[in-house]
């Protein structure tokens, strides 16, 4: 039976009818709406809607429910079942017989799927931050392997100043906590409970919210039930975090193909994560990466999905809403194997230290330390600047090093050079000579790996993986 079907007096039209389904889809929401039924089996036996037994018959059908369908997914092939909700209802009759069409007292799927979609991204929520925090520690551990291994840092893609390879890492890792904050952020704001919201204007019945709110983790409540029908802030928020940490994701993997390009060679790609080419044996292509770039490209599509679906709508639920779980169980998805499949890589993944380390002695990248040792010695950092520039100018001609050129040719660009100059410009000296909090120095970097492992061992002691 159809849960509207009393004042048709047409058939749907059968295209339309299978069209407008939204079980081939929202069927993985099944553990959400047997947790929600359970909380709202629970205030119906205390309004004596349901009689103890019919709560406890109903309450059983709705785990035994969940257990079979793990077991044997084919009986999630309801053909006649309109969504989750239906679905649900219709194994309930078919359990327990007429009583199982009680549940549905007061009730409406408005209600189900805002509840539903809030318990699904919760729990996505907990999955993900783990993830980062695995990932996280990935990077984590590549840097304390590094040790004080050095590269070029770039700007415009142009070599710019040497920094340790860990300082590099790092960064990312500052990335992935600010998205595992995001989460966290979002996760505080979506813990409310719709349930008690009816179709629009709150339900028809006194049901105990307190009590349903508490049975399902969530803090409190929602204030509006016409909000609360119709409100995926907390999923657009959701797939905008997720979003950004696509990007974040993508700029890393963009960052590891060039490096790994031969033209580089700073990056030894896993062959486990690569694969070859049918037409030139000689390739390995960076494949996961390249797959990382490309899906963050849904991500942010699906945010935008996200905003464009909800901008037209008037209050308050609108079918329209339906076609948000798409974006919301594709962003999840997504970016969970993206995260997995990154953390994997970076547990495989060698760096061609001694490669990194001539790099980063090329091309007068201690030209702003050279500068800076004529300011400390009085020189207006403008004029500095001024004087390395030449004895770069210099360096290009002949083909080499600042640390190569004579002591009279550097006086004779200003005479405060003096000796000391070739220890000040000596990878360690350039290195440690950024020595603020947030820089490359050896032991600013030493402190910040420590740091950064406490933060991610407090993000790990936080997750939280249930729904219920
Ligand atoms: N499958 C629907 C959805 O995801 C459930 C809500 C249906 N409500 C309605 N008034 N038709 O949006």
């Amino acid at each position: 039976m159809k849960m509207w079907s009393g004042r048709f007096r047409q058939p749907l039209n059968p295209e339309f009818e299978s069209w407008q389904r939204s079980f081939p889809f929202d069927k993985q929401l099944l553990s959400e709406e047997v947790a929600a039924s359970s909380a709202y089996a629970a205030a119906l036996e205390k309004l004596r809607i349901l009689s103890p037994a019919e709560y406890k018959q109903t309450v059983d059908a709705l785990h035994a429910l969940e257990s079979d369908a793990a077991k044997n997914p084919a009986i999630l092939n309801d053909e006649e079942a309109e969504d989750v909700h239906h679905f649900v209802e219709r194994e309930l009759v078919k359990r327990i017989g007429e009583a199982g069409y009680k549940l549905h007292s007061g009730r409406s799927r408005n209600e189900q799927i805002a509840t539903d979609l809030r318990l699904f991204v919760r729990a996505q929520i907990d999955v993900t931050v783990a993830l980062l925090a695995e990932l996280a520690q990935a990077f984590v551990s590549c840097a304390a392997e590094a040790g004080e291994a050095e590269m070029p840092a770039y700007t415009h893609l142009q070599r710019a100043e040497p920094v340790l390879v860990a300082h590099w890492l790092l960064a990312y890792v500052e990335m992935f906590l600010r998205d595992a904050d995001r989460l966290k952020d979002c996760r505080e704001r979506l813990n409310e409970c719709p349930l008690g919201s009816g179709a629009i204007a709150g339900s028809t019945l006194p049901l105990d919210r307190k009590a349903m709110t508490k049975q399902l983790n969530f803090d409190a409540p929602t204030a509006n039930s016409m909000d609360a029908t119709s409100d995926r802030d907390f999923a657009i928020e959701f797939t905008q975090v997720l979003a950004l940490l696509g990007v974040h994701l993508s700029r890393w993997a963009e960052e590891q193909i060039i490096f790994c390009t031969q033209e580089f060679g700073f990056v030894k790609l896993p062959e486990s994560f690569s694969t070859g080419s049918s037409a030139m044996p000689q390739k390995q292509n960076p494949d996961l990466l390249e797959l990382v770039r490309g899906k963050s490209a849904r991500l942010m599509a699906n945010s935008q999905a996200m905003l464009t679906n909800m901008k037209g709508l008037a209050l308050a639920y609108n079918k329209d809403l339906q076609e948000t779980q798409i974006p919301i169980f594709d962003s999840a998805q997504t970016a969970t194997a993206m995260l997995r499949q990154s953390a994997g890589y970076m547990r495989e993944v060698q760096f061609d230290f001694a490669r990194m380390k001539s790099a980063a002695q090329a091309h007068s990248m201690n030209a702003f330390a050279a500068a800076t040792y004529l300011a400390r010695k009085g020189v207006a950092f403008r004029r500095a600047h001024e004087v390395v520039g030449a004895a770069v100018r210099l360096c290009m001609d002949k083909g080499c090093e600042l640390e190569a050129l004579p002591l009279e040719e550097l006086k004779s660009l200003n005479p405060v050079f003096e000796k000391d100059f070739y220890e000040a410009v000596k990878l360690q000296a350039v290195l440690d000579c950024h020595d603020v909090v947030g820089g490359t120095a050896r032991e600013r970097v030493k402190s910040a790996l420590a740091d950064t492992k406490q933060r991610i061992a407090k993000l790990r002691g936080g997750a939280v993986y249930a729904h219920t």
